[in-house]
């Protein structure tokens, strides 16, 4: 989907995402000593507003103007600053190392992804962390929800492969329980949490 057609989809009065933080970004990320962060793809800014209101300086990129609106409104609403940045993920840049990148659900095909993680792993500093969910490919398959390709799932592995010089600290395909109408169904998702190595030298 291009920024249009993501435009598009968010132009709705109501959300399109929850609004409370992903399960995983509050399980890992949620005793963290706030620093500097990067939430990538960030569409509404659930995750970034939540890191802010701990105590994170957060820049959300995403490349839809209209979920960047969405995403300052609901920052308003927590009375909390998030530095929202209009961009594209496959080409974008820190200005500067961060403490973490987040990166929640940003299905591209297989070869952004590894472009993407390639550019997210040099933002993050030495001690800072690098935080990966996503909808796993055996939820085609297997998990409710998500995207119907194959192509914009990621896999751990693959993922794993892409971050080379970090530090894996977490890599699994995680079961994330969804509610819906006919009862909670399971949704399989990419959950990797790598660190940068302190030591630089090695
Ligand atoms: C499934 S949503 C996830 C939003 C948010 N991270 C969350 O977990 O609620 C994917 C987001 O990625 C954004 N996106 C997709 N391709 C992008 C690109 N090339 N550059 C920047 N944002 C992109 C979309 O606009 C959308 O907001």
């Amino acid at each position: 989907m291009d920024s249009d057609m993501w435009d598009e989809r968010y132009s709705t009065k109501e959300y399109v995402w929850a609004i409370e933080p992903n399960q995983f970004v509050k399980e890992h990320l949620g005793s963290l000593t706030p620093g500097t962060a990067i939430d990538l793809g960030a569409g509404e800014g659930r995750n970034a507003v939540w890191l802010a209101s701990l105590g994170w300086q957060v820049t959300a990129v995403d490349f839809s103007a209209v979920a960047l609106e969405k995403g300052e409104k609901l920052a308003a609403d927590h009375e909390v600053s998030v530095n929202f940045e209009q961009g594209d993920a496959r080409t974008y840049q820190a200005s500067e190392p961060v403490d973490l990148v987040v990166l929640s659900y940003l299905q591209l095909p297989t070869a952004d992804q590894t472009v993407i993680l390639d550019h997210a792993k040099t933002w993050v500093r030495p001690g800072g962390i690098l935080f990966v969910i996503a909808h796993d490919e055996s939820n085609i398959e297997n998990g409710y929800g998500g995207p119907p390709s194959i192509e914009v799932c990621y896999t751990v592995d693959r993922t794993v492969s892409a971050l080379e010089g970090l530090d894996i600290v977490t890599a699994d395909v995680a079961e994330r329980t969804v509610e819906t109408p006919d009862g909670p169904q399971i949704a399989l998702d990419t959950l990797v949490v790598a660190t940068h190595p302190s030591d630089t030298t090695r």
